[in-house]
This record gives C-alpha cells, structure tokens and sequence, in this order.
C-alpha cells in the first residue's frame, strides 16, 4: 500500500472526514429542491427511485472519486494523472479533473446568487421584516429582490468571500475548522425544526405527501429527475469527492465512510421534507409550489405562525450553513491545483478563484433583472449554468470516472485501495461500478439531452 500525504494537509480523523465531506453533500439541493421534487414526482415512488439511484450509481461512483483521489493526494487534476500513470495509461485522463475544476466554477456561479438569497432571508427574518407576510406580499418581497441588482450584489459578494476566507485557511484551519462548527449547528438546528414541525398537528400530512406510495404519478421523467439529483445531492462528478478523499487517512475503510456520507445526505433530505411540509399544510398553503417554496411559501407560513420569527430565522440559518459548506467543496479542487501548479500560497489561490467567481456570478445574478433578456439555447445565464453543470458536466464526469476505475486500473490496484473486508464485496463493487452505473448514467444522459433537444 502507498503511504504518501497530500501537501495541503489531512483530515484530524475518520469523522472529520465524513463530516466535511457530508458539508458538501448537504446543501441546497437537500432542503430546497429535493423536497418539492419529491412532492411533484409521485411521493414515496420517487423517494424509491431515488434511494436506488444513490445505492446503484452513487455510492460506487463516490468509493471511486475517493479512492482515485486518495491514491493520488493531490488535486482531482493531478489525482487523475497520476493514478493513469500508474496504471499505464494516458496522462490526458487528467482532463476528467479539468471538467470537474471548471464544472465547480460553474456551479459556484449561480450557486452563489442562490445562497445570496438565502443571506437575504437570514437578514429578514432577523429583524423581523417579514412579521405578519401575507402570500401576495412575499411573492412580492422575492420578486423585488431578484429585480434589485444592487441588494443581490451585495450578498453575492458576502457569501463569495464567506467561502473564500475558508479556502485561504486551508485544509486544516479552514475547511476542517468550519466542517467541526457548522455541520454540528446544521444537524442541531435541522432537528429543531423537525420537533416544531411534529408538533405543528399536521406532522402525518408532510409524511404521506412524502412517502406515501403512489406508483400512478412516478413517470419516466421522475426517473431521469430522481438519477440527476443524486448526481448532484452527493456532489458527485466534479471532483470536490476526489479533492476531500485526498485527505483522507490511508486505513480508513473508503467503503463504509461512503456509505455513511450517502446515507446522511438522504436522512437530510428526508428530514428536511418532514420539516417543511408540516409547515407548509399547516397553513393551508400550496405544497407544489416548486422553486418559490422556501423563498415565497416558507416566509409567509413563518409569518403567521407563532414563534415563527425565531423559528424561520433559525431555518434560513440552517440552509445558509449547508450552502456555505457546500460551496467550499465547490472550489477546493481548483485551489488545490492552484497551489499545486503555481506554488501559491492558499490565499492568493483563493483571492485568484474568488475574484474570477464573482465575476461569472454576475452573469447568473443579471439573468433576473439587467440581462435578463441574454439567452443561449433560449436559456438565461442562470439556467444555463444549471442546465449545463447538473445534465452535463456532472454526468459525464461520474461516467468517466466510472469508466476510468472500473475499466482502466488494474484490479490489484483498486483493491488494494479500498481494502475492502470481503472479496464479495469487492467484486459487487467493481461488477456494479464497470456495467451498472455507467449504463444507468449514459440512459439517462442521453435521455436528459434528447428531450431538451426535442424541446
Ligand atoms: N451537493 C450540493 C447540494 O446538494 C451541491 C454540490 C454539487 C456541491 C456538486 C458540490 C459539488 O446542494
């Protein structure tokens, strides 16, 4: 077994691990989009679904960013060439990495404005703007915002460098000391909000909307949803999986930490829809809003709800958190091989990348308002990004990752890395990650495509 350490440093221990990389995981594709999705989809057939999507393409996807990326404790850049080199094979693998840097910056971009919003709400709900908020008013109050360049600017540029100073701080005095202070709170302040929702009498409601079995409404369509979502939700196919497992210790098992980190991203999300449709029904509002419901629906229930000031503070706190570590995730690959390639210090490499991401944001961020009237493909900016980055980018990555492990390093080395308990196991592993996932991606990639092509 090799024994080398990545030069920016490495996880405390197991658990660092997994929680930081269970930060990225978690994020607004847990508690704002999975949520609806799932309501829309059929409920519980889609929560099915999507379970064996995470379980059959997910996790061995995610055990082999881990294990390429601990192989090479470097940047998912030099990661990937490495681990060709090794094998024997073409150092042009490394452009996997490429795609996975700039699919991140991508990413970033609108992800950013997004979070923006949410700092926006954090604000709000503080100082109490947003007492007694009819629905009308709050389609209101987020219609302006979008139309406000200024006040978007303004928390575009706060969350940017929010992330970036934890960048600079590198892997141990940034990403490890914000993992250890924020992923706790989240869980904390998730749980909280699951008590009050429980509480809210119409906690069975939430539940059957979420799971109750109703095959009739699960279309292809929910299918080609549900494979893209795990994709994203679990961070997979850009690398930031890869970059993390670079620091991860070399006699931890990659199998089970997987399978921990996946397992949370879906308890997250799971409790996130029992969180907020409770909240939703209560006040007899519309649970099938789509993107408006937390930004619109939320703030009016809050609103009217007691205790709700607090409670809906609390909530876009929480959300603000899993954005927050979630987008470090996002440029950790590209400042890893900043540092590499240059030889930088970690906070000129986050200066570089923070600058250049707050510039493409601005793109995103004009899609509501200044230049909302740029389209490509018949796309703002913003859909764009999105489009291109999670029914693009994301899929191709995992597929080449997949193809890369499963059929270009040798077997010797992929099972000495992950060191798996069994044999059995391994060769479940290697069967599934060589045949099953790199068809489900490519079905359901090309599928994404066509129906976007044919309109
Ligand atoms: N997984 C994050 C979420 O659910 C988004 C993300 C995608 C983060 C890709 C990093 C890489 O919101």
């Amino acid at each position: 077994m090799q024994n080398k350490q990545s030069i920016h440093g490495a996880w405390a221990n197991r658990w660092m691990f997994i929680l930081a990389a269970t930060g990225s995981a978690v994020g607004l594709g847990n508690i704002w989009k999975f949520p609806y999705i799932a309501g829309e989809n059929g409920g519980g057939a889609f929560v099915l679904v999507y379970l064996v999507c995470i379980l059959l393409v997910g996790v061995p996807i995610m055990m082999a960013e881990v294990l390429v990326g601990r192989r090479g404790r470097q940047s998912p850049i030099n990661s990937m060439r490495e681990a060709a080199y090794e094998a024997g094979h073409h150092g042009r693998w490394a452009g996997v990495g490429w795609l996975g840097v700039l699919a991140g910056f991508l990413i970033f971009s609108f992800y950013s404005v997004v979070a923006g919003w949410v700092l926006y709400y954090i604000a709000g709900m503080g100082s109490g703007k947003f007492i007694g908020l009819g629905s009308d008013q709050a389609g209101q109050v987020f219609a302006a915002l979008l139309e406000d360049p200024k006040t978007l600017l303004i928390w575009h540029t706060v969350f940017v460098v929010l992330v970036m100073m934890v960048i600079a701080g590198g892997v141990n005095k940034g990403l490890e000391r914000a993992t250890r202070v924020l992923m706790p709170l989240l869980f904390v302040l998730l749980f909280v909000l699951l008590g009050y929702s429980i509480n809210s009498g119409y906690f069975s409601q939430g539940w059957d909307f979420l799971f109750h079995f109703k095959p009739e409404a699960l279309t292809w369509e929910a299918v080609l949803v549900a494979m893209g979502h795990a994709f994203f939700t679990l961070s997979l196919g850009m690398g930031c999986i890869m970059a993390y497992g670079s620091y991860m210790g070399k006699k931890d098992s990659i199998g089970g930490t997987v399978l921990m980190i996946a397992g949370l991203d879906t308890l997250v999300a799971l409790v996130a829809g029992l969180a907020i449709f409770p909240i939703v029904f209560g006040n007899q509002l519309d649970p099938g809003a789509g993107p408006g419901l937390m930004f619109i629906t939320l703030p009016v229930a809050f609103s009217q709800m007691a205790g709700g000031q607090v409670f809906g503070f609390l909530f876009f706190l929480m959300v603000g958190f899993a954005a927050w570590t979630s987008a470090i995730s996002l440029m950790e690959p590209g400042a890893a091989w900043l540092v590499e390639k240059l030889g930088v210090k970690r906070i000129t490499a986050a200066s570089i990348l923070g600058f250049l991401v707050w510039a493409l944001g601005l793109l995103a961020l004009g899609s509501f308002n200044l230049t909302s009237d740029l389209l490509l493909f018949g796309m703002t900016a913003f859909d764009f990004l999105d489009f291109l980055t999670a029914n693009i980018m994301l899929p191709l990555g995992g597929l080449l990752v997949a193809i890369f492990v499963g059929w270009y390093l040798p077997r010797e080395m992929t099972e000495d890395e992950l060191a798996l308990r069994s044999s059995g196991i391994y060769l479940i592993w290697r069967f599934v990650l060589r045949y099953i996932s790199p068809a489900a991606v490519a079905v359901v990639f090309a599928l994404n495509l066509y129906q976007k092509l044919a309109g």
